[in-house]
């Protein structure tokens, strides 16, 4: 199957994306859909096929099956001209560590076709100033940082417009105010309409700073959507296992907690709304109103929980 129509809504599009390295499936059958103006953070923790993906997207990486679109374009076969539309970021570039960082974003702009040379130095210039670089911008690679590294990457992802950027891991070896700055650098990039489509391993980052996220465990999309739908799905669950159903209904939609249809005989299952009655409190009013409690319990109460469900492990949710 191809990606017969590449939908223009999508920045990225990918049908049954599958990469192996000999025995070992390291991305297995795929279906991204990540819409232009999203800040799409792809989630996975080490080993889940992150890097092997954007690879394949950016045409670094041989796909062993499924097709690709990118920016409405099927790749790789539309490459040289879906390229000079994407800016990337992956594992760094190759820095020259004798040249200074100004004087290797010049180079790496040399290299490509599109970039006009009467505008190179303010580029370089405005690059490094987004990144936060300007005072390092005379100095030699080799004494950076590999934080600072990782910012001359994303400067160089930066020098010229572009309409949808990939970041992989962008906030790697960064100390946490230079996290911060790339966290809102990718913000302010999406205010002015580029979509970005950003990998991380942890939860929190992609909190502060996605519009949307797929999750990867094991080379397999676990999930994905806006964080909004991906937090309904997660959202917390009061469930009470009783004989007495109606009498509970009624107790727990008084506390404004609405329960679907009985799970079983004897489980109702209820959505608990934001503010809702501590648990100890529900118990206690079922109690009170003859409710013979069975069973008791709350479910699914953070994104974390429903990654972790979904993942088999825990992610760091703090750096
Ligand atoms: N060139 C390769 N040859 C063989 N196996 C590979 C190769 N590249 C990746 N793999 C394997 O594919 C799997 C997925 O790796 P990948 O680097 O895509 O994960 P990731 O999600 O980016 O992890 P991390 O968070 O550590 O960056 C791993 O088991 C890895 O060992
Ligand atoms: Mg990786």
């Amino acid at each position: 199957m191809t990606v017969a129509t590449p939908s223009v809504e999508l920045a990225i599009e990918t049908r049954g994306l599958t990469k192996r390295f000999g025995h070992q499936t390291a991305v297995d059958g795929i279906d991204l859909s990540v819409p232009r103006g999203a800040v799409f953070g792809f989630l996975g923790p080490n080993g889940s096929g992150k890097t092997t993906s954007i690879r394949m997207l950016l045409g670094l990486a041989t796909a062993s099956s499924g097709d690709i679109a990118v920016l409405g374009q099927e790749m790789p076969g539309r490459l040289r001209d879906v390229l000079p539309r994407v800016g990337a970021l992956v594992e760094g570039p190759a820095f020259y560590p004798f040249l200074s960082g100004a004087a290797n974003l010049r180079r790496l702009d040399t290299a490509d076709p599109g970039a006009s040379s009467a505008t190179r130095s303010a580029r370089v210039h405005l690059a490094l100033e987004r990144v936060g670089l300007t005072h390092a911008a005379g100095k030699k690679v080799r004494a950076y940082s590999l934080g600072m590294k990782q910012r001359l990457g994303i400067a160089n992802a930066l020098l010229v417009p572009r309409e949808l950027l990939v970041l992989d891991e962008p906030t790697n070896g960064l100390d946490p105010q230079g996290t911060r700055e790339v966290r809102s650098l990718v913000r302010s990039l999406a205010a002015e309409g580029t979509t970005v489509f950003v990998s991380s391993h942890l939860l929190a980052e992609v909190e502060q700073m996605c519009t949307h996220a797929a999750v990867m465990s094991a080379g397999s999309l676990v999930a994905q959507g806006t964080l909004d739908e991906l937090r309904r799905v997660g959202e917390a669950h009061v469930r009470v296992r009783t004989p007495d159903g109606a009498d509970a209904r009624r107790v727990l939609a008084g506390l404004g907690i609405v329960a679907g249809d009985p799970v079983t005989d004897e489980l109702l299952s209820a959505p608990l709304p934001e503010g809702a009655a501590a648990p100890e409190t529900i118990v206690a009013a079922l109690v009170a109103a003859g409710v013979r409690v069975r069973g008791f319990a709350v479910v699914g109460a953070s994104l974390e929980e429903r990654f972790v469900a979904l993942t088999g492990e825990g992610f760091d949710v703090v750096q």
